[in-house]
């Protein structure tokens, strides 16, 4: 079987994570791109050199051109300017939707079978763009944002708990941002329901720490946002892919009806396999829950029809 390989395009805090962590897990040769002179080859450098103490033969190259992302069969998206003082969301959603113009015309051109995966934020505007840019199939195209949510939930959950994280299973849905929704009904705990073992004003905190959890991390590292948790939440989401494993993902996907929702990336339930996004998983919500959903779909519609008048 010929190897698979993974582009990772943006090879800043995001980048260089998931670049160690495809090595150890060996699910393909990587390449890293990014604008800035030396950094993609010199972190790809850094983990070849680290392979033996990994037992990994995955090969690693670091590049400046995007000529470098043929044949790619996964494409990792994370190029983008961070916020800084000063500036405004909009100047950030500007900036970065000119990026995503640039780096999804050049995967169009040279990998147009691949699977693209879109971190930069604001992520549902972002993967929304690459997906009118490249004009690929949306279910080749999503956005990693729910993985990461719905496991910041299941952390805190697990840590309220006293229980192991990996026992916690979360449903974090809506938009990357303060709007997005954490299901109560849908978090459980080695199987057993979470209603069972916490009460709902206990959650609704968790909940609100979960829509605040990126804005947390930036407070304490004061230079730059999530990283580790971030890049580890989009492998997992190549991994599905590349091993057709079919998993039950929350993840940044096209509607075209489901949930009352037209052509607009929302974070959803959707399996993961070889086919992309194979389906949607319309899941049944309280009103509560339906109308927070709802707000959280407005909130993404205005940056997508900022988007759409850019065309
Ligand atoms: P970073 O600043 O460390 O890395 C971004 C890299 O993109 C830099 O190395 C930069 O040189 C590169 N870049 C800029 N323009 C480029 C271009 N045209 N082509 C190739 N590379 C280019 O940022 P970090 O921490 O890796 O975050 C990346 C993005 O992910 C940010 O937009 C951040 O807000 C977002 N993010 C999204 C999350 C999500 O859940 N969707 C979670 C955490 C961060
Ligand atoms: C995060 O959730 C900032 O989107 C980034 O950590």
């Amino acid at each position: 079987m010929a190897r698979k390989k993974i582009a990772l395009v943006g090879a800043g805090q995001i980048g260089g994570t998931m670049a160690l962590a495809l090595a150890q897990k060996q699910l393909g040769d990587i390449v890293l791109i990014d604008i800035a002179p030396g950094v993609p080859q010199g972190k790809a450098l850094d983990i070849m050199e680290g392979r033996s103490v990994i037992y990994s033969s995955a090969l690693l190259t670091g590049s400046n051109d995007y000529a470098d992302l043929a044949d790619s069969d996964v494409v990792i998206v994370t190029a983008g300017v961070p916020r800084k003082p000063g500036m405004s969301r909009d100047d950030l959603l500007g900036i970065n939707y000119g990026i995503i113009q640039t780096v999804g015309t050049a995967i169009k051109n040279t990998a147009p079978n691949a699977f693209v995966i879109v971190i930069t934020n604001p992520l549902d505007a972002m993967v929304y763009a690459m997906q009118k840019v490249t004009g690929f199939p949306s279910k080749q195209v999503v956005g990693m944002a729910g993985v990461l949510d719905s496991s910041r939930l299941a952390c805190f959950v697990a840590m309220e708990l006293g229980v192991a994280a990996e026992d916690v299973n979360a449903v974090v849905m809506g938009g990357h941002g303060d709007t997005m929704v954490s299901l109560y009904n849908y978090v459980s705990v080695g199987g057993i329901p979470l209603p069972e073992l916490m009460d709902r004003e206990t959650f609704d905190k968790l909940a609100v720490r979960t829509a605040n959890a990126g804005g947390e991390i930036v407070e304490l590292l004061k230079t730059g946002s999530a990283f580790y948790s971030p890049g580890l939440s989009a492998i997992k989401m190549a991994e599905a892919y590349l091993l057709d494993k079919k998993s039950v993902l929350t993840c940044a996907a096209m509607l075209n009806g489901e949930y009352g929702v037209q052509d607009l990336y929302c974070g959803v339930p959707v399996v993961m396999g070889a086919g992309g996004v194979e389906k949607i998983l319309e899941v049944s919500m309280t009103d509560s829950e339906k109308l927070a959903f709802e707000k959280s779909v407005e909130a993404v519609k205005s940056n997508a029809e900022w988007v759409n008048a850019q065309a």
